[in-house]
């Protein structure tokens, strides 16, 4: 009877991975949600009977911690989180290049791609909500890549893209950090493809079911060899 813990879950991927993992009543989820008052419609109709709507703004560590509380209470005693998928993020000024970079933007991106996923992570430990044998995958981008962005002609996405590098950076500490405690954690991070969601646009090359059937067949399949690691959604692995 695993359990999800998934963040911005009322659109996009976030909404595919509840969408899919609904299916099976085995599965129990927290689905999270930046607000509460905001448009809960899709969300409340892919949502199973053992699906646990909860308010998580990413950006916020009050609001981080106030969640973590909420898990405790939905979990009670006996059950830990399996699961950890860290999905909520935003591109913000995409136009922007690294030579008229907006401070606020970036600062913003960092709160919600960076800050958000360590915070999480690290409430969740403190307060003895995730297995022994967690999964956490934090979901970057092909554009954290070095290597595949030193090769993109234009360059693209200038901020986002330096955010979830620096996500890239936190996942390969939280993966050594992380099994200090639990020690048959593995941490990756997911690149999920271009993908049809707000932040993909409709241009993009995928659809929200198919990349998250990928990545869901991927983080099911990990093995402690893996803690750290960069996969793309087709398994493969990223250079950095
Ligand atoms: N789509 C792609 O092609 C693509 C490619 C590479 C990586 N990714 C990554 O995949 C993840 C999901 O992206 P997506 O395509 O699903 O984007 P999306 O359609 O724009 O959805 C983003 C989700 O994140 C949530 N979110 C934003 N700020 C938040 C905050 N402060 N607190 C809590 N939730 C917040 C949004 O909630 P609200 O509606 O409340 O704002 C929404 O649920 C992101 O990390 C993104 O960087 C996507």
């Amino acid at each position: 009877m695993p359990v999800y813990c998934i963040t911005g879950t009322n659109r996009g991927l976030g909404l595919e991975f509840v969408r899919q993992l609904a299916q099976s009543s085995d599965n129990t989820i927290i689905a999270a949600t930046r607000s509460l008052s905001s448009d809960l419609g899709d969300l409340k109709t892919v949502a199973s009977p053992s699906t646990h709507i909860l308010e998580c703004d990413t950006s916020s560590v009050a609001s981080i911690h106030s969640f973590v509380k909420a898990v405790s209470r939905t979990l009670g005693d006996d059950k830990k989180i399996d699961f950890l998928l860290n999905s909520a993020g935003v591109n913000l000024a995409s136009s922007q290049s690294s030579l008229n970079l907006g401070p606020d933007e970036v600062q913003a991106q960092i709160a919600v791609n960076v800050i958000g996923p360590a915070k999480t992570v690290e409430f969740l430990l403190d307060a003895g909500l995730l297995s022994k044998d967690v999964r956490v995958l934090n979901m970057t981008s092909g554009l954290a890549s070095m290597q595949l962005s030193s090769e993109s002609k234009p360059r693209k996405c200038a901020g986002y893209s330096i955010s979830k590098a620096a996500l890239n950076m936190l996942t390969v500490h939280q993966s050594e950090d992380l099994k200090q405690h639990l020690p048959g954690a593995v941490v990756i991070l997911m690149d999920p493809g271009w993908v049809k969601t707000r932040l993909g646009g409709a241009g993009a090359m995928l659809e929200p079911s198919e990349s998250i059937g990928d990545v869901l067949g991927v983080l099911h399949n990990l093995g402690s060899e893996d803690n750290g690691s960069f996969f793309h959604h087709s398994g493969k692995k990223i250079p950095w």
